[in-house]
């Protein structure tokens, strides 16, 4: 088995290390573009897990031909975010480089299950999806995970309660459009309104949709909760976990859309996407949901055809 990550970035590179740190597979092989860049990554991460005594073997090349035959694939090529700007900025760029990256999937692994983390998120897990020509199952995009992790932040700050034991979900457009969805969320089951009023859950909203742009500010680029993110979504895979986690899944139908990629809940195992979750939506998480819908519809106008 082989764990392919293409792009050996910071945020590949903090995948792959999250994959080898869960030892999910024995083979872990970075690829990029820049020549040395997943050799010496793999190098660095392979240092750590030896010293860890995990038996997980990371490996760099530029050479895509050696995905061939990997069941997982990470696509996390692209250009990352500036300081101000939004996921959506990142279309055109990021839309030739994953549109050639899913091509060389189609040739190589084309039943391996993809992980796709470049923005736009979900218009980048469309394009990936149609280029490589796989099952919609196969394919799936890592945004509402992250927006989870963040949500579940902002929970612990503002309750002081252990991480452990908040649940959370996050739904919709990962980007401007993100619906943190307050009323299925709960610490030790018990509902979250229970421990925060309506207008502190709101407020934990806006701060859960906020903060990448800060921390890209601060630092400029997220890395750390990206790689886990996708760790957690091949660890479900892998080990067959079937977890409800929100991730770009493409629709036919289901919360009356179709034909598009965006975060809902889902049951995720050795299938990949086993079961799309149709929650029932008030009247204010609908309207958000729709707008996370034609935000991604419109910048799906400007994908190549
Ligand atoms: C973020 C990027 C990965 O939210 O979209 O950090």
């Amino acid at each position: 088995m082989t764990i392919t990550v293409i792009g050996s970035g910071k945020v590949g590179a903090s995948a792959a290390l999250n994959c080898g740190l869960r030892e999910l597979d024995r083979d872990i092989l970075l690829l990029d573009i820049v020549q040395g860049l997943p050799q010496g990554e793999a190098m660095d991460i392979n240092h750590q897990l030896s010293e860890r005594g995990t038996d997980a073997i990371a490996r760099g090349s530029n050479n895509y031909e050696e995905m061939r035959g990997s069941d997982y694939v990470v696509l996390v090529a692209g250009v990352g975010r500036k300081p101000g700007m939004t996921r959506m900025d990142l279309l055109k760029i990021n839309a030739g480089i994953v549109k050639d990256v899913a091509s060389k999937i189609a040739s190589y692994a084309k039943d391996a299950t993809v992980i796709v983390v470049t923005n736009p998120l979900d218009p980048m897990t469309y394009l990936a999806l149609k280029t490589i020509g796989a099952q919609k199952s196969k394919v799936m995009g890592m945004g509402g995970m992250l927006d989870l992790s963040r949500f579940k932040s902002f929970i612990q700050d503002a309750t002081g309660l252990s991480r452990d034991s908040i649940q959370a979900m996050v739904i919709s457009e990962h980007g401007e459009n993100m619906l943190p969805l307050t009323r299925f969320s709960s610490v030790g089951g018990i509902p979250l309104h229970d421990f925060v009023s309506k207008e502190k859950a709101s407020e934990l909203f806006e701060k859960t949709r906020k903060v990448a742009a800060e921390v890209i500010a601060l630092k400029g680029a997220t890395v750390y909760a990206p790689g886990n993110a996708v760790a957690t979504m091949i660890e479900s895979v892998v080990k067959d976990k079937k977890l409800v986690i929100p991730v770009s899944a493409y629709l036919q139908g289901e919360y009356g859309v179709s034909d598009i990629c965006i975060g809902v809940p889902s049951v995720i195992g050795a299938g990949g996407i086993e079961r799309i979750i149709e929650l029932k939506l008030d009247s204010s998480e609908q309207d958000v949901f729709n707008k996370g819908v034609a935000s991604v519809k419109e910048a799906m106008k400007a994908l190549p055809t």
